[in-house]
């Protein structure tokens, strides 16, 4: 069959497949996919796939009522290591009040008073442990280690204190393999993330303790926690604030490290960006950061399974099978972005695309993750102007799957001094 025949049903079975892609650059290959239909059948995944950007956008409008997230499918065990009462599991009237309620926390009111102090000197005491030397693995040395403190920052934990958080690091490392970003791990895997979910829960009781005589003055997330965490549910207690601080540490780490690399690595290998960057002025920053994210988020795509007979862009999704929201194909899609593959600093409406979700279950940390790349990228066109590929190291490349970004980020530059030196 022609693509272009197949392309008058929706739903119609695509000779390509997303499954196996791991490693490779995807974009190709969602074009090809697209050729067949905006929501197409995936034999490999054994789903549907939604390709375009109304389309993901209109599927992800449905999700609480009629599609449903992967975590109602986890057992039993695997809840309690999520939290059972945190945004992941929470459904109905408390999965919006809560998340409506963080949503509010996260607006620009709540979160610009953590940037100037909190985030900016951060990425600047990131910046100066290396900037003598004329080298740096961008992840390891600065992408992987920047967003673990800026949930610190916000939740007012020590993240000056390295041995601290690089602890709350390696602890979270196990939930996060045995969550894989919505697959689950094994029996084994599964031990080490409920042990690594009580220790993590063990280390942040301190601070809530100490936290909750001063709660009604402070500005951190966990006194605002303790201020109106009773009024989303009146048996609302310590292990309420566990699990949603926990999750804001998983929920926005590897995501944001990704972003992160692939904001980096489009420095590095098209340096003519960053001219564009300066002459766009007070915008280039903010713009260059969404288009990271349009071209590069890091999620690749999301799945959800019909709670019943659902139809989702002209197709009978049957009860129990499973759609998924193509984002990376969504966000370049060419019916919404002319010249969807290039960087573009002065689109209309630069935030209107799906990296961080959309719908009931929209990415709450959004304006954080932006701000740490935003305060990221201007501190190293600052600093360090010159900031070019390592030669000696071999040329980033796209990894992984459902999670994707360039690896490994190696660069050189001109020794500058640290701040204040
Ligand atoms: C660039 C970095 C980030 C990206 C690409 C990203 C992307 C996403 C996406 C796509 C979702 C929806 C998942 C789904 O519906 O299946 C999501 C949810 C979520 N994100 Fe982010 N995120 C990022 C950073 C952050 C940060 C920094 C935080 C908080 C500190 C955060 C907190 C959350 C939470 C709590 C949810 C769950 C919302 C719910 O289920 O109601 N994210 N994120």
């Amino acid at each position: 069959m022609s693509a272009n025949l197949a392309n008058q049903v929706p739903g119609a079975k695509c000779p390509f497949t997303v499954k196996g892609l791991e490693g490779l650059d995807p974009y190709p290959h969602y074009d090809k996919m697209r050729e067949y239909g905006d929501i197409v059948w995936d034999e490999g995944m054994k789903a549907w796939l939604v390709l375009t950007a109304d389309g993901c956008r209109r599927m992800m409008q449905n999700d609480v009522s009629k599609l449903r997230f992967w975590t109602a499918d986890l057992s039993d065990e695997a809840k309690e290591i999520q939290g059972r009462r945190g945004l992941k599991l929470a459904t109905g009237d408390y999965h919006f009040a809560l998340h409506s309620w963080w949503v509010r926390q996260f607006a620009a009111t709540g979160i610009e008073p953590f940037r100037e102090p909190g985030i900016r000197p951060l990425v600047h005491n990131l910046i100066d442990r290396f900037i003598e030397k004329g080298k740096v693995d961008l992840i390891e040395e600065f992408a992987a280690m920047l967003p673990v403190r800026a949930v610190c920052v916000i939740m007012g934990l020590p993240w000056q204190d390295d041995k601290w958080a690089d602890e709350c690091f390696e602890i979270m490392k196990p939930i996060e393999q045995f969550f894989n970003y919505s697959t689950v791990g094994g029996d084994d895997v599964m031990q080490a993330a409920r042990a690594a979910a009580n220790k993590m829960n063990r280390v942040l009781m301190p601070f809530i303790e100490a936290r909750r005589a001063s709660a009604e003055d402070g500005n951190d997330m966990i006194s605002r926690l303790l201020r109106d965490g009773p009024t989303l549910r009146a048996d609302w207690n310590d292990e309420d604030i566990v699990t949603n601080v926990r999750h804001l540490f998983f929920a926005g780490s590897e995501t944001t490290v990704h972003s992160l690399a692939s904001a980096f690595n489009v420095l590095l290998t098209q340096p003519e960006v960053k001219d564009q960057i300066r002459a766009a002025g007070d915008k280039g920053i903010p713009n260059f950061v969404e288009e990271i994210m349009r071209l590069y988020g890091p999620v690749q795509f999301r799945t959800r399974k019909a709670n019943e007979d659902v139809e989702i862009e002209g197709v009978l999704i049957p009860k129990d099978g499973a759609v998924v929201s193509a984002q990376g194909a969504a966000n370049r899609d060419p019916k919404k972005y002319p010249n969807p593959n290039a960087i573009d600093l002065n689109r209309r409406a630069p935030r209107d695309h799906i990296a961080f979700n959309s719908g009931p279950r929209t990415c709450v940390g959004a304006s954080l993750a932006r701000m740490e790349m935003q305060e990221a990228v201007k501190a190293f066109l600052e600093r360090i102007p010159d900031l070019r590929l390592d030669p000696a190291e071999p040329r980033p490349s796209l990894h992984g799957f459902q999670l994707r970004a360039f690896a490994p980020v190696k660069a050189v530059f001109t020794p500058g001094k640290k701040l204040g030196a």
